[in-house]
């Protein structure tokens, strides 16, 4: 690791410092006084702590996602920016994971971890939460491998399909809550996660030009699968990823639109497929610009190559 200041994605600097600039403190700017738990009835805050406990198993699982890319990228001499922005992504996972963990700890105390379901409803979110966590860790090991073998502008870049849909998402879902503490929250995630989204895509930018027949046809299917696999806290589990049991599903659509209703502002299901719709086609004016093949996805009526794929295919994990 000698000194390097050199930059390599030049965009990379001016993000970074618009992140710092960005900053705020998850413990102090937030007025967490004013969550009262009382302002909800039982069942909202059991369905209140499942999306944010949702959200929050990517989150958490983001921090060191994204630490291991800045290692990597200081390794690969991307450029002194290109760490530093990397750094910050991690930084903002681990305010976006804690943000989440001091409401499901407020209007849950203990869940999952410490928590002894007492109802049905408790008890459905539970599974459903634990099975959400289980998943997620089944694929560290293929996402570590990938980094062994890939370079990490070709790996990360794929990173901006989640980011431009979160973007999207959470600062919707902000503007709309009818609660000040999960407006402030997530509105501080949707402008951290579209700045994630402009780190990416420069990466895109700056690689996919030069990328092989090979790692493009690889790069189609992970653009695929990082949809798919994050559908899940805006959406349904999809397959190959979600091989959920029997009454998932149902106890997930139901605790979602539960969370809505008690005020998370969360977008409806229409308008979910609309963000998708957008953010994927976002990321498609880039793969067009660099002759990068697009996959089709029908349930978003997106047209494009088409591009079957398998649980090998995810390299996303967080975002
Ligand atoms: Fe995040
Ligand atoms: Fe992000």
């Amino acid at each position: 690791m000698p000194l390097d200041w050199s930059d390599g994605i030049d965009r990379h600097r001016a993000l970074w410092e618009k992140a710092e600039a960005q900053h705020y403190n998850p413990n102090t700017d937030i007025e967490w006084d004013a969550l009262d738990p009382n302002d909800f009835t039982p069942d909202e805050r059991v369905a209140l702590a499942y999306w944010f406990g949702t959200n929050a198993v990517f989150e958490n699982s983001g921090t060191p996602t994204f630490a291991l890319g800045l290692i990597k990228a200081s390794e690969e001499h991307i450029g002194d920016a290109t760490t530093k922005m990397l750094l910050t992504v991690a930084r903002d996972e681990a305010n976006h994971d804690e943000m989440s963990r001091r409401i499901v700890q407020r209007l849950l105390p203990g869940f999952p971890h410490a928590f002894s379901p007492s109802n049905d409803l408790e008890r459905a979110a539970h599974r459903n939460l634990r099975w959400i966590e289980y998943t997620n860790s089944r694929y560290w090991s293929s996402f570590k491998r990938a980094f062994d073998e890939r370079r990490l502008l070709a790996l990360m870049s794929n990173f901006a399909v989640g980011e431009a849909a979160g973007a999207v998402i959470f600062s919707r879902t902000g503007r709309q809550s009818e609660h000040a503490v999960f407006a402030n929250v997530l509105q501080n995630i949707g402008v951290d996660e579209s700045r994630h989204f402009a780190c990416f895509n420069f990466m895109a930018e700056e690689s996919w030009g030069s990328l092989s027949d090979e790692e493009k046809a690889t790069l189609a299917k992970n653009l695929k699968a990082s949809y798919l696999y994050i559908s899940v806290i805006f959406g349904e589990p999809q397959q190959p990823f979600w091989d959920v049991p029997d009454g998932f599903r149902s106890v997930h659509r139901s605790l979602q639109s539960a969370a809505r209703d008690a005020g998370l502002g969360l977008v409806n299901e229409d308008e979910q497929i609309d963000v998708w719709r957008k953010a994927m086609l976002r990321v498609k004016a880039t793969a067009d610009r660099h002759d990068v093949p697009y996959p089709t996805i029908e349930a978003l009526d997106i047209d494009g190559e088409d591009t079957p794929i398998s649980a090998e295919d995810l390299v996303v994990i967080s975002f």
